[in-house]
């Protein structure tokens, strides 16, 4: 980690998002573009999460979530899913030391039951050798749809109120962000989608509605560490209101 970076020291620590959450979008047209295999693509994404993790770490985000396999992914043609997979499993076992080394705890949203058995091997246990790293939390959201989260908690909720543990009025806000998957976590204060998209695409629907939304042109395999840095000058520029107007 270049903790030297001039164009990091150009950031202001003290404004800096706490939860920074990706759509890593584009890796297909990436590779079409270039009249290669959609995989390829995925392959080049997989160095650009590698990228984003050590940067996020250099300049201080204390959470990162990456939309790294949606439960509409399942739908994908067989061997694109496979390589997805196998890229995943790659990713656990390569980064386990680099993790532990830099105090980077990971962690996961989604139905990860879901997974192959081998993915999942190599995700728990990366996931327990972390477990107790505080220096940041990679969150990867792997089989993750929001509706599907939200269907559960309402499920969850609707349990507990027909068991007679729980009433009617106390359900609220905080009842329902705690049903989530991201119950440990702040809300993302600020979301970025690459390929230009402006689509939400089922991610962190109940989290988002108060995040900086950033959008860029860029697919996701070409994304850089200082194009991220760019992004959050950007944040920094902006005026969060969260529907307040200023005093
Ligand atoms: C979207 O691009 C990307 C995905 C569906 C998968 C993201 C996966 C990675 C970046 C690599 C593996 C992840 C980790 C954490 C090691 P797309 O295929 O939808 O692109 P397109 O819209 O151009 O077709």
């Amino acid at each position: 980690m270049n903790s030297n970076d001039t164009s990091i020291e150009e950031l202001d620590p003290a404004r800096l998002p706490a939860h920074v959450a990706i759509i890593m979008d584009g890796n297909g047209r990436w590779a079409k573009k270039r009249l290669m295999n959609r995989i390829k693509g995925h392959e080049k994404g997989s160095e650009a999460v590698r990228m984003i993790v050590r940067a996020c770490r250099a300049i201080g985000i204390k959470y990162l979530t990456l939309y790294a396999f949606s439960t509409e992914n399942w739908q994908r043609p067989k061997t694109e899913v496979s390589a997805l997979m196998k890229l995943l499993k790659n990713f656990m076992v390569s980064e386990r030391r680099e993790l532990l080394d830099n105090n980077i705890r990971l962690i996961t949203i989604g139905q990860t039951k879901r997974l192959p058995d081998d993915v999942k091997k190599a995700l728990y246990e990366t996931m327990a050798v972390t477990s107790d790293n505080d220096g940041m939390t990679l969150n990867l959201a792997l089989s993750y749809g929001a509706r599907d989260e939200i269907t559960r908690a309402v499920q969850n909720i609707s349990e507990q109120v027909k068991a007679g543990s729980l009433a009617l009025d106390e359900i609220n806000e905080e009842l329902v962000s705690a049903s989530l998957f991201t119950k440990d976590l702040p809300d993302p204060d600020l979301m970025i989608r690459t390929s230009g998209e402006s689509r939400i695409s089922n991610f962190l629907l109940w989290q988002l509605a108060y995040s900086e939304i950033h959008i860029t042109n860029s697919m996701w395999p070409e994304f850089t560490k200082e194009e991220f840095i760019s992004i959050l000058c950007d944040y920094q520029n902006r005026d969060r209101r969260f529907g307040k107007i200023e005093e």
